[in-house]
C-alpha cells in the first residue's frame, strides 16, 4: 500500500475511534441522528496567571473580548456550569443553552438543564457544541474537545478563585491569532487537538466529580 494511503487510513481510523468514544460518552450521539456531528469546542478567557473567575465573576471587562464567544456559539449549543449560568442570569439568544447542575432546574426557550456533562452532550443539538466553563466542566471536557479557543488576557489577577485547569499542551497545536483590547490587551489562541484521541487517558476522568472548589489549580 502506498505510504499516502496508509497515512489516510490511519487518520480515518483515528477519527472513527474518537467518534465512537464520543458516542460512548454522550450515550446518545450514535442513535440521535447526529451523523453530521459537529465539533466539540471549548471557549475560555484566562489571565496571565491562569485566572478565569473571581468572586463569581469574570474579573475583567474588555470591549470586543466577548465577540468570539458570540460568533462561535450562535446557532450552536453552549454548555455551562450552574454558577456561570447564574452569573449571566439568562439564557443566551439564538443558541441552545444547557446548564449543568445537580441542584437546580433551568428550563425555557432554548434552555435545558443536565445533571452531568454526559447528559448535556446527549441533549446537545449542535451542530457544534461549546463548553463554556467553569473549572469543573472545562476539566472534565478537555479530553474530549477537538479544539479550544482560549483568549489570553494580558493581565495578572490577584486573588482569583477559579482557574483554568491544567492540561497537556503537547496534545494540541497552538496558534496565536488576532490581538485586541485597549488598556488591557488580549490575544486569541487556538488549541487544535493534534490527532483524534480521547480514549484511554480520558476514560478515568469521566466519572469524577470535578465541580468542587478543592479541585481548582493554580498555574
Ligand atoms: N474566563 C472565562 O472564560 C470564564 C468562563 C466561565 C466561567 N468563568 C468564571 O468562573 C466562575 C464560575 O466557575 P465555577 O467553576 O466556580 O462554577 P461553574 O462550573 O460555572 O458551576 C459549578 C456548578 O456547576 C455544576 N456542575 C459543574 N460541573 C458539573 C458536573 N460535572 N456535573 C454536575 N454538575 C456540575 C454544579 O452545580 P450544582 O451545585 O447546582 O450541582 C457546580 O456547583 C465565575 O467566576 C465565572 O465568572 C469564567
Amino acid at each position: 500500500m502506498l505510504h499516502q494511503e496508509m497515512e489516510k487510513e490511519k487518520h480515518l481510523e483515528g477519527v472513527f475511534s474518537f467518534s465512537l468514544y464520543r458516542n460512548n460518552l454522550s450515550g446518545k450521539f450514535f442513535h440521535s441522528g447526529r451523523e453530521d456531528e459537529g465539533l466539540i469546542g471549548l471557549i475560555a478567557a484566562r489571565s496571565k496567571n491562569n485566572v478565569i473567575g473571581k468572586d463569581g465573576r469574570i474579573p475583567w471587562r474588555i470591549k470586543g473580548e466577548q465577540k468570539l464567544f458570540r460568533e462561535l456559539t450562535t446557532g450552536n449549543t453552549v454548555i455551562m456550569g450552574r454558577k456561570s449560568y447564574e452569573e449571566i442570569g439568562h439564557s443566551l439568544p439564538n443558541r441552545q443553552n444547557i446548564v449543568v447542575s445537580r441542584t437546580k432546574k433551568f428550563e425555557g426557550e432554548n434552555l435545558v438543564t443536565a445533571a452531568s456533562l454526559q447528559e448535556a452532550l446527549a441533549l446537545a443539538k449542535g451542530p457544534d457544541i461549546y463548553i463554556a466553563g467553569g473549572y469543573g466542566l472545562y476539566r472534565e471536557a478537555i479530553p474530549y474537545v477537538d479544539v479550544m479557543y482560549i483568549t489570553e488576557v494580558d493581565l495578572t489577577v490577584e486573588d482569583g478563585d477559579v482557574f483554568f485547569p491544567e492540561f497537556a499542551e503537547t496534545d494540541f497545536d497552538v496558534t496565536a491569532g488576532e490581538s485586541g483590547g485597549d488598556e488591557i490587551r488580549f490575544t486569541r489562541t487556538t488549541y487544535t487537538r493534534k490527532e483524534a484521541k480521547a480514549h484511554e487517558s480520558c476514560a478515568a476522568g469521566a466519572d469524577q466529580d470535578l465541580s468542587g472548589p478543592e479541585q481548582k489549580v493554580r498555574r
